[in-house]
């Protein structure tokens, strides 16, 4: 059976957001070094604060980003998350993928909960100064591979697929639905990649150029952490 006969992709709406939360953070948790950002903090309390941030999120967020799910045919239930950045130039492209605007009334409610669980610094439970050392050194070679390749880049953003219904084809079906759009507009697709993605983009057309190695022992890591900055050039049909 193909994966479109149990799964189908759909847009994204603010109301998702328990869904897109609890398929988000829960494929995340498994990945150690992203775990350890939260210091023990139960995966149902990151779920539940998420889950609040998300509606003000999709609202706010500018008009460059593109969100795709993915839902369970037999339950409804969101399984698969997909957010893409377009380049400037493009900002009317994919409307379909386009988190529509909201009345005022109803963006103050999003605003209020996204503040609902914040702490002083921000996400709470989240250490933001370990995230944020470690971030810096993947922005910037996504920069510099940017600067070095020149040209329009689509970026995933973000791919997530809830832990119960991986290796089943959702997430080669939502790469292959933003890579549908960078072919039709003659764009590079940058992705910043995990081990457990690599197979993936790499049976897609994407090949590494940068990688970045953080060894962290100071955080209980006994493993270094790998992030390949990958490239998929321009296909021509
Ligand atoms: C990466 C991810 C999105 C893949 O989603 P998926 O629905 O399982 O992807 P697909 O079923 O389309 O493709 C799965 C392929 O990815 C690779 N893969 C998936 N999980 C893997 C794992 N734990 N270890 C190694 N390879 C893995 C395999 O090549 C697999 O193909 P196979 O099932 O034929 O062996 C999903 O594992 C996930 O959400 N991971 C956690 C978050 C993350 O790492 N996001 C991507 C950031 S780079």
């Amino acid at each position: 059976m193909g994966v479109e006969a149990a799964y189908s992709i759909e847009p994204v709406r603010p109301d998702d957001a328990k869904g897109l939360a609890t398929t988000m953070m829960s494929a995340f948790y498994q990945e150690l070094h992203w775990r350890s950002l939260w210091h023990g903090k139960p995966l149902d309390e990151i779920i539940h604060d998420t889950a609040n941030r998300i509606p003000w999120n999709l609202v706010t967020n500018g008009p460059l980003r593109r969100y795709q799910k993915v839902v369970a045919k037999d339950s409804g239930e969101v399984v698969g998350y997909a957010r893409w950045i377009l380049p400037e130039d493009l900002e009317n492209c994919w409307p379909a993928a386009r988190v529509p605007e909201v009345d005022e009334d109803t963006q103050k409610e999003y605003e209020r909960r996204y503040r609902s669980v914040l702490d002083a610094d921000g996400i709470r439970g989240l250490d933001h100064q370990m995230a944020q050392e470690l971030s810096a050194a993947i922005d910037e070679s996504e920069e510099r591979v940017k600067k070095d390749n020149g040209g329009r880049f689509l970026i995933l953003d973000y791919l997530a697929v809830h832990p119960d219904h991986q290796r089943q084809g959702i997430g080669g079906m939502l790469l292959r639905s933003g890579l549908s759009v960078a072919d039709e507009n003659h764009l590079k697709v940058l992705v910043n990649a995990r081990t457990q993605g690599m197979e993936l983009y790499g049976r897609n057309g994407f090949h590494k150029v940068d990688e970045v190695v953080q060894e962290r022992p100071q955080y209980g890591w006994t493993e270094p952490q790998v992030t390949a900055v990958l490239l998929r050039f321009v296909q021509s049909n």
